[in-house]
């Protein structure tokens, strides 16, 4: 079976050519293009493509891509919000995606801006090379005996609870379902006791209607003065114009970053003063306690192979006809 893959980087390439040899009815080809209306076509000749999170698969692309006889779209990525069911549905077009593929990669991340922000690295490693050894500005607290809160225990969550543990941190957590696994050295307790009682918070929880705009000025007025939050997640689980005002009433110890609401418009790849201006996410980079990464929770070499593998394992199953747990049903949502 020939796949087409867009959007290609080469860490794509060299973590898909490294499990495809193990897969030998299937071969690969690489484009650089992401898959959209002006590049479905491309598709021409192949019985399945090769897509991401930023890849637009509405109805257009869809028609398009049945035209051209495509049979499967192999999602690499948990999350299809951006692909139009319905007309895979019509069309008779499988979807498959990764539901899950390393979340030890996610919660690791999120204890390193946990971290990084505490004891303000990004300022130490700055000075640093700048020939000041002063340590002015950089004092933290100890994680150690101190509280975290963990928002969402799922497979993230869970093992962010896991590594809060390890450091000696007394683990709360708030879900609307309790993780047994976690049972032994995690007390659920309300939302409100959570952000009262919390040194250092962590969104693990999906977007959904229930949790868009958890962290309002609301909720952020409850959590404890000099307080550490992260947010690993989805952008919009934090109303960014109201972390912006509990940051200038000096709530926060640190705030760490990997999601922000404006990921999605390309703010700073389109770098116009104007959009600059305007942006929530700029305004959050001018604190000096916030560190902002670019949604690279995900990026680990395990988690590049365990995608690499799932996808694949994804396209082997269509070409036996087997059914997978892996199959997005036809109905409307999505969640990562
Ligand atoms: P999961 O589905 O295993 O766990 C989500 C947990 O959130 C579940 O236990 C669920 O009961 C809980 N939850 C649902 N509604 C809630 C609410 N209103 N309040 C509190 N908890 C609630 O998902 P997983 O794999 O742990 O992923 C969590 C999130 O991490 C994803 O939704 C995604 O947004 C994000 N993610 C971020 C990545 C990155 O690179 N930064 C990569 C992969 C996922």
């Amino acid at each position: 079976m020939k796949i087409l893959f867009y959007d290609t980087k080469s860490y794509d390439r060299e973590s898909f050519e490294a499990v495809v040899k193990n897969f030998p009815e299937i071969s690969i080809e690489y484009t650089k293009s992401d898959l959209d209306p002006r590049t479905a076509a491309l598709a021409e000749g192949f019985d399945a493509v090769c897509a991401f999170v930023s890849s637009d698969i509405g109805t257009r692309t869809m028609e398009i891509l049945h035209a051209r006889n495509v049979r499967l779209i192999l999602m690499r990525c948990a999350g299809f919000n951006n692909v139009d069911l319905d007309t895979a549905e019509k069309y008779d077009i499988r979807v498959m995606r990764v539901p899950g593929y390393s979340p030890e990669a996610v919660a690791e991340h999120a204890m390193a801006l946990a971290l990084a922000s505490n004891r303000r690295l990004y300022k130490a490693y700055n000075k640093v090379r700048e020939n000041d050894f002063s340590l002015s500005g950089l004092m933290g607290f100890n994680f150690y005996q101190k509280t975290a809160g963990i928002i969402g225990t799922g497979k993230i969550g869970a093992a962010m609870c896991r590594i809060c543990h390890g450091f000696g941190m007394k683990v709360m957590a708030y879900d609307v379902y309790q993780n047994d696994s976690l049972k032994d050295f995690v007390e659920y307790v309300s939302l409100e006791r959570l952000l009262s009682d919390s040194d250092v918070i962590s969104l693990h929880c999906p977007l959904m209607d229930s949790t868009y705009h958890l962290i309002n000025i609301e909720t952020i007025k409850k959590m404890k003065d000099g307080v550490i939050l992260v947010n690993t997640s989805r952008g919009a689980l934090v109303k960014t114009n109201d972390l912006i005002e509990g940051i200038r009433m000096h709530k926060f110890a640190g705030v760490g970053l990997d999601v922000y609401e404006e990921e999605t418009n390309n703010v700073f790849e389109d770098r116009s003063d104007e959009i600059l201006e305007h942006s929530t996410t700029a305004r959050l980079l001018s604190f000096p306690n916030v560190m902002i990464t670019s949604h690279q929770g995900f990026f680990t070499r395990e988690a590049l192979g365990a995608i690499a593998s799932t996808t694949l394992q994804n396209a082997s199953d269509f070409a036996a006809g087997k059914d997978s747990p892996n199959d997005v049903p036809f109905v409307h949502g999505g969640t990562a």
